[in-house]
């Protein structure tokens, strides 16, 4: 993998290698080795930093890069409104090998990525956090800390505390983590900032509003309540300051756990009168970001002249019968099934019925106007075909759809069938495993970069599992939610 994006794009054992690769260049670090060869690192840095941005730049000059650091979202164009897109293209031109991204967009770095490939330059792309989302680069130094620490990643109990909805440290320890045996997370927080459910999928997991929970941690990582992620100041103050790890609580979590922060602390979080504690372990942990960000840089190197990696295969459509509409039609009616019949047209078939809202929202069709569109839908028919033993179908009269458009229901509805009735002819397709949508709906998610970069909006994705009940995930923000809120603007 040339790109580094997402903590969700990782396997266990692609973590563990990284981390022991991570733990090789070590030694270099502190003695403070040299290597030469002649690319370009640019650090795009539009969220302001000290640690990731420090030690990426120092791990890129011992890595042997030309750095260039690019400080705040003030020293560029994008405080003249100008995208994401377009900034980071330029940096491209101007021969980043690397891109290292931080931005306020959620999603901002995986669309870089992609959008780069697509114009056919070869950068590869770091995220260094892009909002509340993704912070991959502190998860694997985050590793590293445990791994020096404790000697293992596995059976490990982690107690992680403060606002985990917002803390994208917390969104990439949490996907690291998968997998690895043994591991018991306790997720202490006020239930405002609880972390969502989908990060702990397939862990061990204890969730609590008391530092009491953390008993028998090994560890514990204490983040802060993120300030800028918060709509209005009175919602920070109802959740901020509720959990402090000081000397009292650090007694009484023993003398063999260890206090980790990804820093910066903002509100006292892990006192100042412990911070020179030697549990309190978060220097030696950001130190661990240079080795950490040494090894992701040279990795990426090694993929450097593969060629750009492109977006993925679009759906696959499968015509399922072709045959005359009239006697289809006939067939129907004597099988009393009498909701076909269309002179020109399309059926959509075999739809669940809590579908049908989006479809009709995707579709353009609002209630009040299903006469104009000459659009019938028809609920509560028997089938075997479901397992709710019942269907829906949509009659559009006169209308055929896109293959975009097809792809789009088939993701809301992925049991559905396209009947295409024209000169005399009906045509049966289906769209085969609609796991993702591409180029169709919108992220609900305000902080989304498809909602802010104007050439990101024209190229939404989506993924899904089959099951209507699942949530559905955008491909760039990597939010989950129902999939009927994909068309509800
Ligand atoms: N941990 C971390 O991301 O710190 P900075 O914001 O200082 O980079």
């Amino acid at each position: 993998m040339k790109h580094f994006i997402s903590t969700a794009d990782t396997t266990r054992d692609e973590i563990q290698e990284l981390v022991s690769w991570a733990k090789e260049h070590i030694d270099p670090f502190l003695r403070r080795e040299q290597v030469h060869h002649d690319k370009r690192a640019t650090l795009l840095f539009a969220e302001p930093s000290t640690r990731t941005r420090g030690s990426y730049e120092l791990a890129a000059k011992l890595t042997g890069f030309e750095v260039d650091p690019v400080t705040g979202a003030e020293a560029t164009s994008l405080m003249k409104e100008e995208s994401l897109s377009a900034t980071a293209r330029m940096f491209a031109r101007y021969h980043a090998d690397i891109l290292v991204i931080r931005t306020s967009l959620a999603g901002g770095a995986r669309w870089v990525a992609e959008m780069l490939g697509r114009y056919g330059y070869h950068t590869a792309v770091h995220n260094a956090g892009d909002e509340s989302n993704q912070h991959p680069s502190q998860a694997i130094l985050d590793l590293l800390t445990l791994r020096q620490e404790f000697g293992r990643l596995e059976n490990l109990t982690i107690g992680i505390v403060g606002d985990l909805k917002n803390s994208r440290t917390v969104h990439s320890l949490a996907w690291a983590l998968r997998g690895f045996p043994g591991i018991r997370l306790v997720l202490v927080s006020s239930p405002e900032v609880a972390l969502q459910p989908w990060y702990t999928e397939g862990l061990e997991v204890t969730v609590s509003d008391s530092l009491d929970a953390l008993a028998g941690c090994n560890v514990v990582y204490v983040t802060r309540v993120q300030r800028e992620r918060f709509a209005n100041a009175y919602d920070y103050a109802r959740v901020r300051g509720k959990f402090v790890v000081d000397a009292t609580v650090l007694e009484r979590l023993g003398p063999n756990v260890k206090i980790m922060h990804p820093q910066p602390i903002a509100d006292g979080e892990v006192a100042p009168e412990i911070w020179s504690h030697p549990q309190v372990i978060m220097d030696q942990q950001a130190q661990l970001g240079v080795p950490a960000r040494m090894m992701l840089l040279r990795r990426s190197l090694k993929y450097l002249p593969q060629p750009p990696e492109v977006e993925g295969v679009s759906p696959r459509e499968e015509q399922v019968s072709d045959d005359h509409a009239a006697q289809t039609i006939a067939r129907k009616h004597d099988a009393s099934l009498r909701y076909i019949p269309l002179e020109t047209g399309t059926v959509i078939d075999h739809l669940g019925g809590r579908a049908v809202p989006a479809i009709k929202a995707c579709l353009g069709i609002q209630d009040h106007e299903l006469d104009r569109h000459q659009v019938d839908v028809i609920g509560g028919l028997e089938t075997r075909q479901l397992p709710s033993g019942c269907k829906c179908i949509i009659r559009l009269n006169g209308r055929f759809l896109t293959p975009a458009e097809r792809a789009a229901i088939a993701f809301l509805a992925p049991t559905a069938t396209f009947n295409e009735i024209r000169d005399g002819r009906r045509i049966k397709s289906k769209v085969r495993d609609p796991h993702m949508l591409r180029g169709a709906g919108q992220c609900p998610n305000p902080a989304c970069v498809t909602r802010h970069d104007p050439e990101a909006a024209l190229h939404p994705a989506f993924h899904g599992a089959g099951d209507g009940d699942q949530l559905v995930w955008c491909h760039y923000c990597e939010q989950r939610f129902p999939r009927e809120q994909l068309f509800a603007n």
